[in-house]
């Protein structure tokens, strides 16, 4: 075997050594399948099976509620600091965002490509030593929804409990900290997180979005930034990162 260093990148992070070698395995042949896991159809059974065994068995970790879809989508949680307010961000609307660190101000720079942003707190006169305090927080009761980044990998703060926020939708970019702690679901309409930190590799997206927020999406956006699209194919509209599924399924986890 190749010699293995320490690994503490934050993403692509390290892999267990037992989800290596079983993809290794399946590089070159699946069991009864005869096929490698690249060549795979994603119109495919087996295919089917893998991505559907992803979900429950996220489902199951993160004790995600029956009304909330399970999407695995492309673009990284990048793409999803446009996909959230192109769906989510009505025309005569403001979005309240809280920012907390880097990856919170690229979110706040798409989502003011497509609407009006309240900066509903931020803490960067303290280089993001810090999150704030709930009476710090201007929110407005009546914004599309707010937004946080859960944790800020690059400044190595979190929220440890969610903000009070009455009933304004709450949405996460959990990039750093999914899985690394229950998160209650609940409590958020919309989370995101790129996979290649702490459940995979890279080059998929975990989006865990509330039934009714599709409601809201306006009609007419393009086909695949449309989050009903990919709930309407269970993730295959278009060909997925197929490997980068089935990496988030190893059972061996
Ligand atoms: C909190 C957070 N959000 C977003 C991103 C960007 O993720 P991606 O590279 O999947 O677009 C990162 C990447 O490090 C991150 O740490």
């Amino acid at each position: 075997m190749t010699e293995r260093v320490f690994n503490f990148n934050s993403g692509p992070a390290i892999l267990p050594l037992a989800v290596l070698e079983e993809a290794q395995c399946d590089l070159m042949a699946l069991p009864r399948v005869g096929m490698s896991i690249l060549e795979l159809s994603h119109r495919s059974k087996t295919f089917d099976q893998i991505i559907r065994s992803a979900e429950s068995s996220l489902r199951e970790l993160l004790e995600i509620p029956n009304n909330y879809h399970v999407l695995f989508l492309q673009g990284g949680a990048s793409f999803q600091f446009s996909m959230v307010p192109i769906n989510l961000l009505a025309k005569n609307n403001s979005a309240d965002y809280i920012v907390t660190g880097s990856w919170s101000k690229k979110a706040v720079r798409e989502a003011k490509r497509v609407g009006k942003v309240n900066i509903a707190a931020t803490t960067e006169d303290s280089n993001f030593s810090r999150i704030p305090q709930q009476d710090e927080l201007k929110l407005d009761d009546r914004a599309a929804y707010i937004h946080i980044t859960i944790n800020n990998t690059i400044f190595g703060t979190q929220w440890k409990t969610e903000p009070s926020i009455g009933n304004v939708p709450l949405i996460a970019d959990a990039s750093s900290d999914i899985l690394s702690r229950p998160i209650p679901i609940e409590k958020y309409a919309l989370i995101y997180a790129g996979t290649q930190k702490n459940m995979g590799v890279s080059g998929v997206v975990l989006v865990i979005i509330r039934n009714d927020l599709l409601e809201r999406i306006p009609d007419g956006l393009h086909t695949m930034l449309d989050y009903r699209t990919h709930v309407e194919n269970k993730s295959l509209y278009n060909t997925p990162n197929t490997f980068g599924i089935y990496i988030n399924n190893q059972p061996s986890l």
